[in-house]
């Protein structure tokens, strides 16, 4: 179905495409029978893969990305693809409108994206009013950042905002630490800021577990563009403060192998293909650093099932998408989940972590050699 629609999406300007999209998908579900259809060719179709991560029972692993529903008014639709749980926001605590237009971009060769859209946002009031006009088909995390305008020293101030809202109505919370497209943004992912964040936030979440009474986990989503031993520092302070899981990663500002696409000039944050590698790779070094005791949530350029298990292995304990879902239609989230279960069943295991270990113990192809040979 998607493959028909595509070429007419992409003949279009890139935003007012998503934002066609979304808008007919909420007008066709006001239709009797829509949401059974798309409920019956997707999620209907999409195998079982229960999972449990930060406290969470999930009917599968796979995540849709921050950004894509960034006002909580996709949700039903979103949810029938198949999808193990949905990541709403970045939601900013007043409205804003985020950049200037022109300002996202399709890589199409490299099934790529930039975006600098500046976390356009209706703001917390008017997001949390529609999350609590739908139906809950699947858990919900609530991505929160901070306004524009907001001075970086005050940044703290936007977050308690956003995670007091989102508290009551979210079964996971998302700090994005990590957008290209706001000023300063990646300021706070530096040792000592990020420490005053996470002391502040922690506590604002203990203090909302008791007067709610019921624990909404709290997880920090951080950039790719970290050396080795930043990455470590982050997974350290993630461990001291007891966060409850990280998304890594969010888009890049570099521009590893579409140099030669004339749009790879565009300022903004490049996600899709060619994001995989440097992803995974954050993904590997976090792995290391937290050691089994933070889940990770795995995104960056998973297209297929083959690239999500290599986030799986690379240490991935959730996983999300965004640009594949606009390139290959909800299609994809079925076709991932088909595929890493058929992995997993090859493997005889039933989790991640066996997983890990039993691809660890495999064979490598030259001792294969000498073992049969
Ligand atoms: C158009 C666009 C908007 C995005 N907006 C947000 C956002 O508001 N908050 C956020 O945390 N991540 C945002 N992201 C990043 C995605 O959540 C994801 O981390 C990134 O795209 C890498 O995944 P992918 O390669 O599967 O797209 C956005 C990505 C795109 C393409």
């Amino acid at each position: 179905m998607y493959k028909l629609i595509r070429p007419l999406l992409f003949s279009l300007d890139p935003e007012r495409a998503h934002d066609l999209m979304l808008e007919t998908l909420r007008r066709s579900y006001r239709i009797p029978g829509t949401a059974a259809l798309i409920r019956s060719v997707y999620a209907r179709r999409t195998p079982s893969l229960p999972v449990w991560a930060m406290g969470l029972q999930l009917r599968n692993p796979l995540g849709l990305a921050a950004g894509l529903d960034k006002n909580a008014d996709c949700i039903g639709p979103l949810a029938d693809f198949g999808f193990g749980f949905l990541e709403l926001g970045t939601v900013t605590p007043r409205a804003q409108p985020g950049n200037p237009r022109k300002r996202l971009f399709r890589l199409a060769a490299h099934e790529a994206i930039i975006n600098r859209m500046g976390f356009n946002s209706v703001g917390l009031a008017a997001f949390t009013a529609n999350l609590s006009r739908v139906r809950r088909t699947c858990p919900l995390g609530i991505n929160i950042g901070k306004n524009r305008e907001t001075p970086e020293k005050n940044a703290v101030d936007d977050y308690l905002l956003g995670l007091r809202a989102g508290y009551p109505v979210a079964d996971y919370m998302t700090l994005t630490l990590s957008s290209p497209n706001t000023p300063g943004r990646r300021a706070l992912q530096e040792r000592d800021n990020l420490a005053v964040l996470l002391g502040a936030l922690k506590n604002e979440q203990h203090i909302m577990a008791r007067a709610h009474a019921h624990y909404v986990p709290l997880a920090v989503k951080i950039a790719p563009d970290l050396d080795d031993a930043e990455i470590s520092a982050i997974a350290h302070l993630l461990i001291d403060h007891d966060v409850d899981a990280v998304v890594a990663t969010n888009t890049t500002v570099a521009r590893p192998r579409v140099e030669e696409t004339p749009l790879s000039r565009e300022k903004g944050g490049l996600s899709g293909r060619p994001l995989r590698y440097v992803a995974t790779h954050v993904i590997r070094e976090l792995h290391r650093g937290v050691a089994g005791r933070i889940p990770i949530i795995g995104v960056g350029g998973i297209s297929n099932a083959a690239d999500a298990w290599e986030k799986i292995l690379a240490g991935a304990d959730l996983l999300q998408i965004y640009t594949a879902l606009i390139y290959r239609g909800p299609m994809v989230v079925r076709d991932i989940i088909t595929g890493i279960r058929s992995r997993m069943v090859a493997l005889e295991v039933e989790t991640f972590a066996q997983a890990r270990m039993a691809h660890a113990n495999l064979p490598k192809p030259d001792e294969r050699g000498t073992t049969t040979g």
